[in-house]
């Protein structure tokens, strides 16, 4: 389960303006469950969890049963933007860390990404691994014409054994991890979706409730009072690698459903401690513009402890016995404590562990906040007119027939 503590905000809301901003989150709330609201024909991810029928699970089941006797080794997951995050995180989160580097018999076969950008050398270096090995891949996209995957479809379709097109119409692609847009590549990568689902399931439950116990409200109204009291930059931060995709994922999330009108948080994020070597002084002390929401994992799947030097050269034998996973808490600690002092509140959204239950939660939780968050800024969370600028000016660019004019106009502006 996720739990939210905004204990690190204190010192920066008045109890009363955090009172008012939970209101307005259960207003929102009451819009988004009535489906009332901006976008409400895009609500298809709300239940999810509790609706997805087994037979959709089976259904990817068999397919990852038929490629493993087929002797697949390579898929190739096809997508951009919330057609690709949601699965890449959870194989990010849950994988080992070096599993393609390990020796040993692999369970599974190994995911890559495609279609999520327009580089040359990405593309052929790709080909060149799939020439070694067995691959089959799953193209994703809901509207089939986005530039970047339709270009690497056409370029390795040779290749693929089998493909699949999935997306439901009323879910949007940012909101789509529980569908078989994130299903399927989860499944073929050997983890339970069965345990993700739950964990989704029990968030929903939690997040559904009209009370200022819902993680989700809460949330959605601190951010809100925090973005109106100045703290326009939100940093979404973790102290485990495995969770840096779970920043990819919730900045595209947010940054996609929020950022229209003039208005919105702008989503980044950083990985602790690593970037506390590069992020770290301008969050410290830069321009005050910043919140923190830290992803705390309050347990480590593996075990190891620092070993005793009898000369204790380093100078480090305080440490002999410690786990590393202590050094890493009292970094967080440290470094929240520091921040708080430096003017950054900090949100604190955390779970027991990383595992497939526990990620289910946290995307059901974060995206049913981004839901209520975004009406209580006033935007349409399921739309993103913005994304299409760039589209239209690289056609008109690239001599797609129907963009003359704009190409016309833009050539003008260049040779200004
Ligand atoms: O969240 C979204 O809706 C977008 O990021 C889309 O997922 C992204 O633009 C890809 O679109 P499509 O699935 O139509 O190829």
């Amino acid at each position: 389960m996720v739990k939210v503590n905004l204990g690190g905000c204190s010192s920066f809301v008045k109890d009363a303006d955090y009172k008012s901003y939970v209101e307005k989150a259960l207003s929102a709330l009451d819009v988004l469950e009535a489906g009332t609201g901006a976008g409400n024909d895009f609500l298809g991810w709300k239940h999810l969890p509790t609706e997805t029928p087994e037979s959709l699970v089976e259904e990817c089941e068999q397919i990852r049963d038929a490629w493993k006797e087929k002797g697949v080794d390579l898929v190739v997951v096809i997508g951009i933007g919330g057609s690709y995050l949601g699965a890449k995180c959870a194989l990010e989160a849950l994988s080992h860390s070096f599993a393609n580097s390990l020796k040993g018999e692999k369970k599974a076969p190994q995911l890559v990404f495609a279609g999520h950008n327009l580089s040359e050398e990405y593309m052929s270096e790709l080909m060149d691994l799939m020439k070694e090995r067995n691959t089959a891949a799953v193209v994703i996209s809901k509207s089939g014409t986005t530039t970047e995957p339709a270009v690497a479809f056409r370029l390795i379709k040779q290749y693929i054994e089998q493909t699949y097109g999935v997306i439901e119409d009323n879910v949007g692609g940012r909101f789509s991890v529980l569908t078989p847009v994130g299903i399927l590549p989860i499944v073929l990568a050997g983890f339970d979706i069965r345990q993700m689902l739950k964990g989704a399931a029990e968030m929903e439950e939690a997040c559904a409730k009209r009370c200022e116990c819902n993680p989700a409200v809460q949330y959605a109204a601190m951010r809100n009072l925090l973005y109106d009291n100045g703290k326009k930059i939100e940093i979404l931060v973790s102290y485990n690698p495995k969770l840096q995709y779970l920043g990819e994922w919730w900045k595209q999330l947010y940054g996609e459903s929020e950022g229209k009108d003039g208005k919105g948080i702008f989503p980044a994020s950083v990985s602790f401690t690593t970037d506390l070597h590069s992020m770290g002084q301008y969050i410290q002390d830069g321009e005050r513009h910043l919140m923190e929401t830290v992803v705390t994992v309050e347990n480590s799947n593996r075990s190891m402890t620092i070993a005793n030097d009898p000369q204790n050269l380093d100078g480090l034998n305080f440490l002999t016995g410690k786990h590393i996973e202590e050094c890493n808490a009292m970094a967080e600690l440290g470094t929240k404590l520091a921040h708080i002092d430096g003017g950054v509140p900090q949100l604190s959204v955390s779970v027991e562990r990383i595992n497939e239950y526990n990620l289910g939660a946290l995307f059901y939780f974060f995206e049913k906040a981004c839901g209520i968050s975004a009406y209580v800024l006033g935007v349409n969370p399921f739309n993103q007119p913005g994304v299409e600028a760039y589209k239209k000016n690289m056609f008109a660019l690239l001599g797609k027939p129907g963009y003359e004019e704009q190409a016309k106009a833009l050539q003008a502006r260049i040779e200004k």
